[in-house]
C-alpha cells in the first residue's frame, strides 16, 4: 500500500529561524529555572503547525564559484524544538486547526515518549473547553506554563 507523503508546511523566511532560535533559548532558560524550583511545567503551542517547516534558499553564485540553485530544506518548527528542550517540559499541548497539519503533529507525538496532547481545532474554541483535567493530567499547585504563538 502506498504511504501518504508527509504534509509539507511552507512558511516564514530567514527571520523565522531567528525567532525560533530565540523561542528555543527562552524555553531552555524557562525550563532550567522552573525545574530547579520543582514546578510542573507545561508547553502550550497555540498555532503549532506540523512541527516542521519547509524553507527554500539560494545557494551557489559568484563567491562560491558554483551555479546558483534553489534548495528546499525541512527545518524544525516550534513544536519539534520544544520537544528537544533540556531539561524537558512535563507536558506538551499542541493546538492546530488545519486537519493535515494536525495529523503531522500526531505523527510527531508517536516519535516521542514525552506526554503530548494534540488538540485539533481553533484556539479560541479550544480555550473555552480546555482544562488540565480534560487532558487527563492532574492539576497541582506547582504548575507553570510557557505559551508559544
Ligand atoms: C506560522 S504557522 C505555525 C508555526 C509554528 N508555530 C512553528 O513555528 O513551527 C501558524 C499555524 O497556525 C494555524 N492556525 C491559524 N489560526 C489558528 C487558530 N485560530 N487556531 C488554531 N490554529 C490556527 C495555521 O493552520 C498554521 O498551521
Amino acid at each position: 500500500m502506498n504511504q501518504k507523503p508527509p504534509t509539507k508546511h511552507v512558511f516564514g523566511g530567514p527571520w523565522t529561524e531567528v525567532k525560533l532560535d530565540a523561542v528555543q533559548y527562552y524555553l531552555e532558560c524557562y525550563a532550567k529555572a522552573l525545574t530547579w524550583a520543582e514546578m510542573d511545567i507545561w508547553y502550550i503551542d497555540a498555532f503549532a503547525g506540523t512541527g516542521d517547516r519547509e524553507a527554500t534558499r539560494e545557494i551557489g553564485g559568484l563567491f562560491e564559484n558554483l551555479p546558483i540553485e534553489t534548495i528546499t530544506e525541512t527545518l524544525a518548527g516550534s513544536a519539534r524544538r520544544a520537544l528537544q528542550v533540556d531539561p524537558p517540559f512535563g507536558h506538551f499541548v499542541f493546538i492546530e486547526n488545519h486537519p493535515e497539519r494536525c495529523a503531522a503533529l500526531e505523527a510527531l507525538q508517536q516519535e516521542t515518549t514525552r506526554p503530548v496532547s494534540v488538540i485539533r481545532g481553533r484556539l479560541t474554541l479550544c480555550l473555552r473547553g480546555w482544562s488540565a483535567n480534560s487532558l487527563g493530567f492532574a492539576k497541582t499547585s506547582h504548575e507553570a506554563g510557557a505559551w508559544s504563538f
